[in-house]
């Protein structure tokens, strides 16, 4: 698939089929959450792969809207303990930022539905995940990414706005 199409066919997906998400395509999407930008490359991030349908509900508890059926999750957590020092310490936020936007548009190439559920910066949430994977304090939960095959299709969707874009030349 091309980048263009994946950028508009990219939709959340709150509807799964029952099929699982496989090893191979597990892989994959840890690949492409790894290749995202970094500053000063810390990558200070850990990415928890969960298959295990118990841990998954576990976790869906843990958040408000994300009762949807998905078969896997990644969740994204950023390390504040190999976090960059001073006014640089919360670029991790964007790191873990960038990292979900590569896991969602992989998905949609591997014909996958995601949808990104917001953790970080809201306490109960954070604290919740950390107690349901066992977490170090300093493992922050920044979102949780919902996966599985999608039940449905929507159509690529373009959501340019020409008055959001001022161009200086
Ligand atoms: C920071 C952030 C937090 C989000 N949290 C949730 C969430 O908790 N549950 C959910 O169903 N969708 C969540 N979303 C998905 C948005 O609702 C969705 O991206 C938006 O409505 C646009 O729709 P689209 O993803 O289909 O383009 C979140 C998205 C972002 C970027």
């Amino acid at each position: 698939m091309e980048l263009k199409e994946a950028l508009l066919k990219r939709r959340s997906c709150r509807k799964y089929t029952d099929e699982l998400v496989s090893d191979e395509d597990m892989n994959e999407l840890m690949h492409a959450a790894m290749s995202g930008p970094s500053a000063m490359n810390k990558r200070p991030w850990d990415f928890f792969g969960i298959q295990d349908q118990e841990v998954l509900k576990k976790v869906v508890k843990c958040l408000l809207f994300a009762n949807y059926g998905a078969k896997a999750a990644i969740v994204v957590v950023g390390d504040v303990g190999r976090a960059l020092p001073l006014q640089m310490k919360e670029f991790w936020v964007q790191d873990c930022a960038a990292a979900t936007e590569n896991i969602l548009l992989r998905a949609t190439d591997l014909g996958l539905g995601s949808v990104w559920c917001g953790v970080y910066p809201q306490k109960k949430p954070i604290a919740k995940i950390q107690e349901v994977l066992g977490l170090k304090e300093k493992q922050v939960p920044f979102c949780v990414i919902l996966l599985g095959h999608p039940k449905d299709d929507p159509e690529p969707r373009d959501q340019y706005e020409e008055k959001r874009v001022h161009i200086i030349k």
